[in-house]
């Protein structure tokens, strides 16, 4: 059974997700839920799940992401995950860190892919006036939130759309869309997965 552990940074709602579709037949088990933010709402969450959680605070490390990611990287081997999935993890990743997990680490981005890389996704698809925004699961590299996507959902942008209707829109596919790419990637499902959704 592949073992996936899971890097978080705030409520976990992907997270959650990913959690409960890891049973039954889903051919991958939760191995680890961590986060660098002690306070992270998602711990709770997925301890009352009965998965194994831990803490690494960065902000002791300061500026030295390579101190940070060599514990990072001690505490992942201790729980011997197949695959990373990265949900909402909110600290930018070294070349060198991602490299030791090239090909075995998954990160959503809300964002149509390759566009609005970075942050603030959902305001720039407003300011640009896009008729669709959306969210892509991909492969992690050295470049940020540039890997091969696996899978995308699209949802309309509504008039009287703000930032917070988009995004909790674009979050409802978002939950939709991660398990099902985590799935088709365990099982080596080629091709990338495509959805849509509508104003729901
Ligand atoms: C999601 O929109 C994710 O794509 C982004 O941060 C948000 C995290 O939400 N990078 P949650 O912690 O999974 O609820």
């Amino acid at each position: 059974m592949t073992r996936v552990a899971i890097l978080i940074s705030g409520g976990g709602s992907n997270m959650v997700q990913l959690v409960r579709a890891m049973a039954g037949d889903f051919p991958a088990r939760p191995c680890l839920v961590a986060s660098n933010d002690p306070a992270a709402g998602g711990l709770a969450r997925a301890q009352d799940m009965g998965v194994p959680t831990a803490h690494l605070d960065h902000r002791p490390f300061g500026a030295d992401r390579a101190a940070f990611e060599a514990q990072l990287q001690q505490l992942l081997l201790d729980h011997s995950p197949d695959i990373i999935c990265l949900a909402g993890f909110m600290r930018i990743l070294t070349p060198e860190f991602t490299a030791l997990w090239a090909g075995r680490m998954l990160n959503i981005h809300p964002s149509l892919l390759p566009k609005y890389k970075g942050l603030h996704t959902h305001a720039r698809a407003l300011a640009a006036g896009d008729s669709h925004a959306g969210c892509s699961v991909h492969l992690v590299t050295g470049e940020l939130d540039g890997g091969p996507i696996l899978g995308q959902a699209r949802v309309p942008v509504l008039p009287g759309d703000d930032e917070g209707r988009l995004a909790a829109r674009v979050l409802r596919a978002e939950h939709q869309l991660y398990p099902q790419v985590l799935r088709r990637f365990v099982d080596g499902t080629a091709g990338r997965l495509d959805l849509e959704f509508g104003e729901g």
